[in-house]
């Protein structure tokens, strides 16, 4: 497009020889008043909706992408993660009823329902339904019988009550856009003498190779469960890169 230019109050008169006609543009002056009125407001609304916040002190990290998934199931995941002494350190036995919260496409799903056998029951449970179709797909493959896939909310997992002898979140409770109402979600989907347990890459440790918003340290995991009333009732320190602790509601009083 070729334009010829001649100026008048704020606006450039421009000739569009591709238009064959004439079309006003604004003048430089006018252009930068405008963005110095409009950007602070453009600015807000280019946010993305997802635009993670803040939780006592902490910045929630955005969420993994579904189409990210194949991440998850990258071969030297076992190695970096030592993703079988993290389950077996789990202490699932056969009929439990288990959640794996934040399941992503299944990696952890599909051993522990082998571990859970057939009178037990693992719901997986993410807000991505991409990632809950790739689960289905592997559940199919392996004629898998005892996961309830569920499709949950950014703040309710959709549990039923009083379901759960564990809730697992691996790599998953710093992404959460709502970490009390799911703290408070999963408290009541937890059976009596239930449990919580966070895996998480650890801050404290800069040899991890995790951008730093999707760590946390072991401090902060503590204030937060503990100013929703849960307890640590047991840790294991030996994965490579996580911290992992379980945490319970404390006895109730009669
Ligand atoms: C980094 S991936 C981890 C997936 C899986 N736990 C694993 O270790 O392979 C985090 C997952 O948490 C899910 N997620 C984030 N917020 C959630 C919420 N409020 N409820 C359920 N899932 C959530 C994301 O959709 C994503 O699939």
């Amino acid at each position: 497009m070729r334009l010829a230019a001649c100026e008048t109050e704020g606006l450039n008169r421009v000739y569009d020889r591709s238009r064959e006609a004439f079309a006003f543009v604004l003048s430089m002056p006018t252009r930068l008043l405008l963005a110095f009125l409009l950007l602070p407001g453009l600015a807000l609304c280019q946010q993305p909706s997802s635009t993670p916040g803040e939780y006592q002190g902490r910045v929630i990290a955005q969420t993994m992408h579904w189409q990210g998934a194949a991440w998850l199931v990258r071969h030297k995941r076992e190695r970096e993660e030592a993703t079988t002494t993290m389950r077996a350190n789990l202490g699932l036995k056969p009929g439990m009823a288990v959640c794996d919260m934040g399941s992503g496409n299944g990696y952890h799903t599909l051993p522990m329902a082998e571990a859970v056998g057939d009178t037990g029951k693992v719901y997986a449970v993410d807000v991505q339904p991409e990632m809950i179709l790739m689960l289905n797909e592997r559940i199919a493959e392996k004629g898998v019988k005892n996961i309830v896939p569920i499709v949950g909310a950014l703040d309710d997992p959709k549990l039923p009550e009083r379901s759960c002898d564990m809730i697992l979140l691996v790599d998953v409770y710093h992404e959460f856009s709502q970490p009390e109402a799911m703290l408070t979600a999963m408290k009541k989907a937890l059976k009596p003498n239930g449990v919580i347990v966070l895996v998480e890459f650890r801050a404290e440790d800069d040899s991890v190779p995790i951008k730093p918003e999707h760590k946390m340290s072991k401090a902060q995991i503590l204030k937060e469960m503990e100013v929703n009333g849960l307890k640590l009732v047991r840790e294991f320190e030996g994965l490579p890169w996580q911290h992992m602790m379980f945490f319970g509601l404390p006895p109730q009083k009669l």
